[in-house]
C-alpha cells in the first residue's frame, strides 16, 4: 500500500502541544489506561492506543517504554490505553479491535511480524483510526508515521564497538541476530556488517537469527555455532542484551566469559552489569523517554488532525514506499560511560549497583 502524506520536515520538537484534557478518567484505576487530566468539562479530542509486543524479547517494553509512554501522555493530557500482546499476534489483533471499539482515534503498535501488523493497520484505517509504527517498521503496512531510533546506526555502533574491543588482531566472529520477523533485526545486522565486513582481519564463522528474540533459544543456537566453530570464537555480535547474556552464559561454561567480547542493545540492568563486569563489551542506549515522547508528539498531532514534525522518511523495503519518520540517535555504552545511562534516567544506580556490582559502580564513578 502506498503511503501518501504531506508532512513537515523540521527539526524534531519536544512535546509542545497539550490537548485539551479529556473529561474524566476512564482508567478505573487500571494501569493500562488513563488520561492526563483528573477531570474537566473540555471535549475529548482523541484517545491513543499503544500495543507493546511482549515481555520476553526485551525487558525494555514493560520496564522502560510503558512508564515513559504513560508519563508522556499524562504530561500532554492525552487519554491513552497501553496494552501488551504477550508475544501473540492474534492477541494483538484482538486488543486492536477492542481499542478501536473503545474509541481510540490513534493506534500505535510494535508489530510482532509485518503481516499481522499490516492487517491491524489496514483494519484500523478502514475505521478512520490513524496508525503509527512504534519502534519497528511494519513492512507493507499503512502506518502514517514511523517512530524509532536509527536502527542501522544501532548496528553500526555494535559493529564498531566489537571492533574496538577486538582490536586489530585476526578474529573469528559469530553473529546472533534478532528475530527474522523484526525489521529492526535486519537493519541491526546490516549496520554491523557494514562496519565489520570491510575489516579483512575478521572472519564470520557463524551467523543465525533468533526467532522471537527468545533468549533460551539463543543459548542453544550459540552453543551450536560455538561447537561448529570448534570453540574458535573471538567475538560475538549479539543484537541485544538478552541475546548477549545468552552467549555469555555459554562462554562462562567454556571458561571464556570476559575473554570473548560480546555486544548488546537496550542498556538493560543486566546488560549494564555485564558491561561493568567486563563480560559484555558494550550495549546501545536508546532513551525510552525520548522515543515515547516522540510517539506522543506524533499521536497528539494526529489526534488534533495536524501534520507531525518528522526527521525524514524511511523506505519500506517491501514496496519501496516512503514512510514519514521520526528517527532518534542511539548511543554506544561501554565501561567508560555507563554513568551516562544513569545520569539520563535510563536506569537507576540502585538497580544496577547491587551486590558484587556495587564496587564496580564505585570504580566507574557511579553512585
Ligand atoms: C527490537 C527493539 C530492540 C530489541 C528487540 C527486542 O525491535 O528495537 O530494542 O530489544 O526488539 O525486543
Amino acid at each position: 500500500m502506498k503511503r501518501k502524506h504531506s508532512f513537515v520536515l523540521v527539526p524534531l520538537l519536544g512535546l509542545s502541544m497539550a490537548l485539551t484534557a479529556c473529561g474524566g478518567d476512564d482508567s478505573s484505576g487500571s494501569d493500562d489506561s488513563g488520561t492526563g487530566s483528573d477531570s474537566g468539562s473540555s471535549e475529548a479530542v482523541g484517545k491513543v492506543g499503544v500495543i507493546l509486543p511482549d515481555t520476553e524479547s526485551s525487558v525494555r517494553w514493560e520496564s522502560a517504554d510503558r512508564p515513559a509512554l504513560e508519563a508522556a501522555f499524562k504530561e500532554a493530557g492525552v487519554e491513552y490505553d497501553i496494552q501488551n500482546a504477550e508475544g501473540d499476534a492474534e492477541r494483538m489483533t484482538q486488543i486492536a479491535d477492542t481499542m478501536i471499539g473503545n474509541g481510540v482515534t490513534v493506534l500505535a503498535i510494535v508489530n510482532l511480524d509485518s503481516e499481522s501488523g499490516a492487517a491491524i493497520q489496514e483494519k484500523a484505517q478502514s475505521q478512520g483510526v490513524a496508525t503509527i509504527d512504534y519502534d519497528r517498521l511494519t513492512l507493507g503496512g499503512s502506518a502514517e508515521y514511523y517512530v524509532s531510533f536509527d536502527n542501522t546506526v544501532v548496528g553500526e555502533l555494535q559493529g564498531q564497538g566489537l571492533a574496538d574491543c577486538l582490536g586489530d588482531k585476526d578474529a573469528n566472529i559469530v553473529y546472533l541476530n534478532g528475530s527474522p520477523t523484526d525489521n529492526n533485526a535486519t537493519l541491526f545486522a546490516e549496520g554491523a556488517h557494514s562496519v565489520l565486513d570491510g575489516m579483512s582481519n575478521y572472519k564470520v564463522v557463524g551467523e543465525q537469527a533468533v526467532p522471537d528474540w527468545d533468549n533460551e533459544e539463543a543459548a542453544t543456537i550459540f552453543q551450536q555455532l560455538y561447537t561448529a566453530a570448534d570453540g574458535k570464537v573471538d567475538g560475538v555480535l549479539a543484537a541485544n542484551d538478552g541475546l548477549g547474556g545468552a552467549a555469555i552464559s555459554i562462554l562462562e561454561g567454556a571458561g571464556q566469559a570476559g575473554k570473548v567480547p560480546v555486544t548488546g542493545q537496550d542498556a538493560t540492568v543486566e546488560g549494564l552489569q555485564n558491561v561493568l563486569a567486563g563480560t559484555q563489551c558494550m550495549t546501545v542506549y536508546k532513551s525510552a523517554t525520548k522515543e515515547a515522547g516522540a510517539l506522543a508528539d506524533v499521536a497528539i498531532a494526529l489526534a488534533n488532525g495536524d501534520e507531525a514534525d518528522v526527521t525524514g522518511t524511511t523506505v519500506d523495503s517491501s514496496d519501496d514506499s516512503e514512510v514519514p519518520s521520526i528517527l532518534l540517535e542511539p548511543q554506544a555504552i561501554t565501561k567508560d560511560n555507563v554513568g551516562d545511562v544513569i545520569d539520563d534516567g535510563g536506569q537507576k544506580a540502585a538497580d544496577v549497583c547491587t551486590g558484587k556490582f556495587a564496587d564496580l559502580c564505585t570504580e566507574a564513578g557511579i553512585s
